[in-house]
């Protein structure tokens, strides 16, 4: 099968969508019911690369995971929306759990294939547990930076090391009892946050960990649900060794990136409007939306509610007349650290220059992302000026039809995708495989709303 889409301006956008569900919430679900005793379900699902990943890992440390359709799949499969393509990518888990100690040594050694979030996490709690294991993962996850764990683990007495000097997967773990550390962490990544929280869990003493700006808060607001007690003063967050947790029953919203593609895409292409149904709208994710309305966005969102501990609404987008260019900084940035591809799309419609500041993180996401958005927004007509954190894109571009590499991450794919049906003339993204890492189904759902 050809790994490329051709593309064309759309006329418009119509219809209601569910997003495929929160890939950060999934990883953490699979995890935490695993580490808890007894049998947690797991609603709602994401049933894609990455978060498979985490669920293969889980298993291949012998706990006994099964899959079954999930309710939301089997309702919207019956419907006759667009909201029927759930099922590609949402499924039910029924976890039994082992308990933090209850864990075995793995056989082979776990491939985290794209998955940051596995490598990371799984190494926090690796870590602790007293046998050998080893990472890995594909060639893009194998370039990305993993010192940032293996120091701090290292610190809290782990036997750990990685290629090229403990800076690179694979990394070999031989665990051992931790020491509680504090830790003040030099970037703000809620992928190291929580795997210090999950060491954490094995270490003597408490563990105390500060980030320079708030990341995602999913591991916090998960850790307490399943019974683990956690202190959080302002971006310090304390968590004492040694405590068990509880299985649960947890239901995944839906992931506000994925749905950020198709408020992009409303927002956009002319005569368009749609609504997104139950999207996580957590503040520490949803920097994009402040943004937008900065711009002159108008958004609504609605039938805000609570789902396990997560807030949840339905967002109302259409076509805006105009966008203003906004400038966006480093205090901003782990909000929508995984909307940087479609912001850059957002600032070549704007009226003015858009400028994207301390965003050095996105050069080491699944591709260089600072790079990848410039040459493939420059091929598409737009003007646009790198910096080694960021970049300034001029507005009220005439974007046209080009190739694009999409280096086979999926946010770049998407994010090019969306341009395409703005773009006159046919675009071609190449590797859009790549987008079943976190949203399977992600252009049958676009067709579908273009109809
Ligand atoms: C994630 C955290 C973010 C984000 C990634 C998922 C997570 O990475 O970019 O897609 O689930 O914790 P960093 O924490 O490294 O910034």
């Amino acid at each position: 099968m050809s790994d490329r889409i051709e593309l064309k301006k759309a006329k418009r956008l119509k219809g209601e969508i569910i997003p495929p569900p929160d890939k950060s919430i999934s990883h953490r679900a699979v995890i935490l019911s695993s580490l808890a005793k007894g049998k947690s379900i797991v609603r709602n699902f994401l049933r894609a690369e990455d978060t498979m990943s985490t669920m293969n890992a889980m298993k291949m440390l012998g706990v006994d995971i099964e899959q079954q359709t999930s309710r939301a799949a089997e309702q919207q499969s019956k419907g006759k929306d667009t909201t029927a393509l759930l099922h590609y990518c949402s499924t039910d888990l029924v976890i039994h759990g082992k308990g933090i100690r209850g864990l075995k040594e793995p056989e082979d050694v776990i491939d985290c294939g794209n998955s940051g979030t596995t490598a990371r996490l799984m190494s926090g709690i690796l870590a602790g547990n007293p046998f050998f294991s080893v990472l890995t993962g594909d060639d893009s996850l194998r370039q990305r930076p993993m010192a940032r764990v293996i120091n701090p683990l290292k610190e809290m007495g782990a036997e750990i090391s990685g290629r090229g000097g403990d800076k690179y997967l694979p990394m070999a773990i031989k665990g051992r009892k931790l020491k509680a550390i504090k830790y003040a962490m030099p970037v703000a990544s809620a992928q190291v946050k929580s795997a210090l929280l999950l060491a954490g869990l094995y270490a003597d003493g408490e563990t105390e960990i500060s980030e320079p700006v708030k990341s995602r808060d999913h591991t916090e607001r998960m850790l307490p649900s399943y019974g683990a007690k956690i202190k959080i003063e302002g971006f310090k967050i304390k968590i004492k060794g040694g405590q068990e947790l509880k299985a649960r029953n947890i239901d995944v919203p839906g992931d506000f990136s994925s749905a950020a593609f198709f408020i992009a895409a409303a927002l956009l292409i002319p005569d368009s409007a749609i609504t997104i149904k139950g999207v996580g709208i957590n503040p520490t994710r949803t920097g994009l939306l402040a943004i937008l309305k900065k711009m002159g966005a108008d958004i609504k969102i609605e039938n805000i509610r609570d789902v396990s501990g997560e807030p949840v609404a339905d967002i109302h987008c259409k076509t805006a007349d105009s966008l203003r260019a906004v400038k966006i900084g480093r205090e901003i940035m782990p909000s929508l650290i995984d909307e940087f591809p479609i912001l850059c799309v957002f600032g070549t419609q704007a009226d003015g220059v858009t400028e994207i500041r301390g965003a050095e993180e996105l050069r080491v996401k699944e591709s260089d992302r600072i790079q990848a958005m410039a040459e493939g927004l420059r091929k598409m007509g737009a003007e646009v000026k790198e910096f080694k954190d960021g970049l300034s894109i001029k507005g009220n571009a005439n974007l046209k039809g080009a190739s694009i590499d999409s280096y086979g991450d999926h946010r770049i794919a998407m994010a090019f995708s969306i341009a395409a049906l703005i773009a006159r003339g046919k675009t071609t993204i190449n590797g859009i495989s790549s987008v079943n890492i976190s949203f399977p189904g992600f252009f049958e759902i676009l067709k579908k709303l273009m109809r």
